[in-house]
């Protein structure tokens, strides 16, 4: 599948490690992120990092390019209820 701005992507463990590195790849090519962890912190700093790097290839969009969402991916409930955003 070929990355082009504009996409959306969800990345489960965002905030840190390989979901980390994987939002700022995406991010990298235009492509929005929703960072989904249990750290609030990092995924917060996460998102706004996303959200600078996404500045160079929108602008003016009048909506968030990224946004960090606090949810246990192994709570079946929480996991749905995100998918349905
Ligand atoms: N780093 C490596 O070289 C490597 C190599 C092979 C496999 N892995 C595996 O890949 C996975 C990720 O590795 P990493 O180095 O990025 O780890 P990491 O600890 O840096 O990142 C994992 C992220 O997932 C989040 N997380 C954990 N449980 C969660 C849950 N239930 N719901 C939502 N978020 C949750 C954590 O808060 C953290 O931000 C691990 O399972 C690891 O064993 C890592």
């Amino acid at each position: 599948m070929e990355l082009k701005p504009g996409l959306s992507a969800f990345v489960t463990g965002g905030a840190s490690g390989i979901g980390r590195a994987l939002s700022l790849a995406l991010a990298g090519k235009g492509v929005f992120v929703t960072v989904v962890d249990l750290s609030e912190e990092k995924g917060n700093e996460v998102a706004a990092l996303v959200e600078k790097e996404n500045a160079k290839f929108h602008s003016n969009l009048g909506f968030p390019s990224a946004m960090f969402i606090r949810c246990d991916v192994t709570n079946t409930k929480f996991a749905l209820a995100f998918l349905r955003l």
